[in-house]
């Protein structure tokens, strides 16, 4: 009897042990894919946290949550609803909806080349893009929901849980949310436009008489577009007032809500150009329906705001000149970002 229960505690032991063998096999085994973003030569590269390496399965991760409607208190809005990849991952209407018709009070602006921003929003109150979505899951105005409550109810999804143990060793988080949708945006890097093309001097491409005029006005000093647009994304990141508007209402008085300071009303960061012609309507407010109204705006010298920048003074333009501003901003259209399959929902990346 004895003997007999000394047998059972060992094999007892041995299943034991054994058990754990197998289950440590089965364990999540860690994967990482390094993934590199391509990058036209002589742009910068953009700062990637090192607790939040680019992978093929963080982006592939992020991409399905960019999709994903649970990430919204009563499952109706995603990332997508509001920023479409066919227009830059601009949104069509003035304010986009959030949940249960919920309207916000800015545009939904492009995300195009949203690695390079050295802050986020159009008043600059983000610092991280790691950090980001946390602003549009909690949003009343947007998702309505929490971080915590939605990691909660997407790791239900033992697709969702799976990918957080393999690619960040940690269950499915709000940490996991925020740095894989993070990873997913990085990689809309939109940098072969006609523009591009032409000024690289690739595949013979070529500007026509009206697009060159246009091109020379944009960067000379009658239209000064380039004293504020200026860079590989045609925004040198500065907060400007330009002008949009004589009062900026309460809810909206741009870098303003964040410093406080007087001399910051109306003042909006310049907005990056690139994928323009498809991101109407425009400014931050998206109170101007298309291009031939902005050129119109510049060249009136909008309003007599107190802290508008000076140089929107000094815009002078005749209508030819502002006609062919705008078919040298259709050379920023870059058909490869915006038509790339990659970027539609269930296609692979
Ligand atoms: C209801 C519409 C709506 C939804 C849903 C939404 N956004 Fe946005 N998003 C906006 C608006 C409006 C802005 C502009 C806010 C501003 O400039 O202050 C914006 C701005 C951004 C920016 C900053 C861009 C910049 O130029 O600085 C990022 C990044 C972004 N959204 C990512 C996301 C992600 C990721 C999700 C999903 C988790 C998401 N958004 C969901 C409307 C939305
Ligand atoms: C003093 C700086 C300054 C100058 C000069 C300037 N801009 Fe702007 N531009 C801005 C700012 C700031 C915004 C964003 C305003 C907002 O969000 O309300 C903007 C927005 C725009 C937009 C809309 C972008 C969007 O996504 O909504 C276009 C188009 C544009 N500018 C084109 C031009 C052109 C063309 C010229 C030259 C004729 C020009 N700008 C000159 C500062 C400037």
């Amino acid at each position: 009897m004895l003997q007999n229960s000394k047998y059972l505690y060992k094999n007892i032991i041995y299943i034991g042990v054994g058990l754990l063998l197998i289950l440590s096999q089965c364990n999540v085994e860690k994967k990482s894919t390094p993934f590199s973003l391509e990058l036209r030569a002589g742009w910068p590269q953009p700062t990637i946290p090192p607790n939040n390496p680019l992978t093929e399965e963080s982006i592939a991760l992020g991409k399905s949550l960019f999709f994903d409607t649970g990430l919204s208190i009563d499952s109706t809005i995603s990332c997508s609803s509001c920023h479409h990849s066919q227009h830059g991952f601009a949104d069509q209407i003035a304010f986009s909806l959030g949940v249960q018709g919920r309207l916000g009070f800015r545009n939904s602006g492009t995300l195009t080349n949203v690695a390079f921003l050295p802050y986020f929003n159009r008043d600059g109150g983000i610092k991280s893009l790691d950090l980001f979505s946390a602003v549009p899951i909690e949003d009343h105005q947007e998702m309505g929901f929490n971080l915590l409550a939605a990691s909660q109810r997407l790791s239900q999804n033992v697709h969702y849980s799976k990918a957080a143990s393999q690619i960040y060793d940690r269950p499915f988080d709000g940490f996991v949310i925020t740095r894989a949708l993070a990873s997913y945006l990085r990689t809309f890097i939109s940098d072969n436009s006609l523009y591009d093309q032409y000024i690289n001097k690739e595949n013979d491409a070529s500007f026509t008489v009206t697009q060159k005029r246009g091109m020379d006005l944009f960067f000379g000093p009658k239209a000064q577009c380039s004293s504020c647009h200026s860079g590989v994304l045609f925004s040198d990141f500065s907060f400007q007032n330009n002008g949009l508007k004589d009062t900026y209402a309460n809810k909206d008085r741009g870098r303003q809500r964040i410093t406080l300071n007087e001399d910051d009303e109306g003042k909006f960061r310049v907005a990056s150009l690139r994928n323009i012609e498809l991101t109407a309507p425009y400014m931050h407010d998206g109170s101007i329906p298309d291009l031939k109204s902005v050129l119109q705006h510049y060249s009136s010298n909008g309003s007599n705001h107190a802290v508008k920048n000076a140089i929107i003074d000094s815009i002078q333009l005749t209508a030819t000149e502002e006609d062919d501003i705008i078919e040298f901003l259709k050379t920023l259209t870059d058909m490869d970002f915006i038509e790339n399959p990659k970027y539609r929902k269930g296609a692979p990346f």
